[in-house]
């Protein structure tokens, strides 16, 4: 019998916990025997941290205490990792998807089957690319998704998480869940894929947004309000750009949910809250024209490697919305732009409506 083999393209902390539970699954739990015990791990940096995971089954650089399973095998070699892999998973921040997938050209074996973990999208003269959508063009491979709110760190820990995985291929999508699926990890499929894609991608936004209302020392009524206004703006961008996302998606967890988690624990709202304080210190002391310290700096400090996608992704959404001439039917979407760019200053967000309004 031949049993499906796993790689997993990203070493990052969701990349760490999504490995862990692979790992978890393809050895201890795998009644039917179906997948192979050993997952390989690709580690972009490669080297010593290649040698670290092997050794000592942890990512001290982004996943540290939390033992990924003696399975899984890291390694730097993108072409080694994915050698004889059935199931390709991607885990690696949106910007690198495009470089990996070109790596791979040629090197995936035929018939196998990817999910995209990442959240983000990529944006070209002819309009937008989910990732999934990049790596179905490039490798040729059926591509789902798993989305949800999943805090990386909670999800090591095995506290009670919800993912969806949107799909295409159903065989696929009930291979991938029973690799994720956990006691503490509860898995459904959603026959939405695109919706749930963006849905994750588009929260990262609003996210920024929730960061900077705590930033002003703000309390909950008006997180609340620029949430609600975010998932409104998020269900008529995904259903203008694509008619056939659904309503119920944004109440499932890869919609309201993973909106809920990131805008409560979330690295966008933490980055933006530091950002946000900074840009008012500054201002109070008159220095550099209010400016503060930049995104680069912060999610340097705190992230300490891992990357802001949401940054990126408002720069993403507006030009979407620039080209089509829809900023002011997105007027969350475009104060949170300008504030994070400079040009307007953050208590506009909750001021939005006279944000995206504003000359600049
Ligand atoms: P952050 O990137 O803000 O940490 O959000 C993580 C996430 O997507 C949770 O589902």
């Amino acid at each position: 019998l031949s049993r499906y083999k796993v790689a997993v393209l990203g070493s990052g902390a969701w990349a760490c916990a999504a490995v862990r539970m692979i790992a978890q699954n393809t050895s201890q739990d795998d009644p039917e025997d179906e997948f192979d015990d050993d997952v390989r791990m690709w580690v972009h940096q490669g080297g010593e941290l290649v040698d670290t995971i092997n050794s000592t089954h942890e990512n001290p650089a982004y996943f540290p205490g939390i033992p990924l399973g003696p399975n899984v095998i890291a390694t730097g070699n993108l072409a080694e990792a994915v050698a004889d892999a059935d199931l390709l998973v991607f885990c690696a921040p949106h910007q690198y998807i495009r470089g990996i997938c070109k790596q791979l050209m040629g090197k995936v074996k035929p018939g196998a089957a990817a999910i995209s973990l990442t959240k983000g999208m990529r944006v070209t003269p002819e309009g937008p690319e989910l990732i999934s959508q990049i790596v179905r063009r490039t490798l040729g491979v059926d591509c789902s998704v798993l989305m949800g709110g999943n805090i990386a760190e909670d999800v090591g820990r095995e506290q009670l998480s919800e993912a969806v995985i949107g799909y295409y291929n159903l065989e696929h999508a009930q291979r991938f869940k029973k690799l994720f699926r956990r006691p503490y990890f509860r898995v459904t499929l959603l026959p939405d894929p695109v919706g749930a894609e963006l849905c994750g991608t588009l929260k990262n936004i609003v996210a920024l947004g929730v960061g900077m209302v705590d930033g002003m020392g703000m309390g909950p009524n008006s997180k609340a309000a620029v949430i609600r206004q975010g998932l409104l703006e998020m269900r008529d961008f995904c259903q203008a750009l694509y008619p056939s996302v659904r309503d119920d998606t944004f109440l499932e967890c890869c919609g309201v949910g993973d909106l809920v988690a990131t805008c409560i624990g979330g690295r966008h709202r933490r980055v933006a809250e530091a950002w946000t304080r900074s840009a008012i210190e500054s201002a109070v002391a008159g220095e550099g024209n209010g400016a503060g310290r930049s995104w680069a700096e912060l999610e340097k400090e705190l992230l300490q490697g891992q990357k802001l996608q949401g940054v990126l992704t408002s720069n993403e959404v507006q030009q979407i919305l620039r080209t089509r001439g829809w900023e002011s039917k997105y007027p969350l979407f475009t104060t949170i732009n300008r504030i994070v760019n400079g040009h307007l200053p953050p208590h506009l967000v909750v001021d939005y409506l006279e944000g995206a309004k504003a000359d600049i």
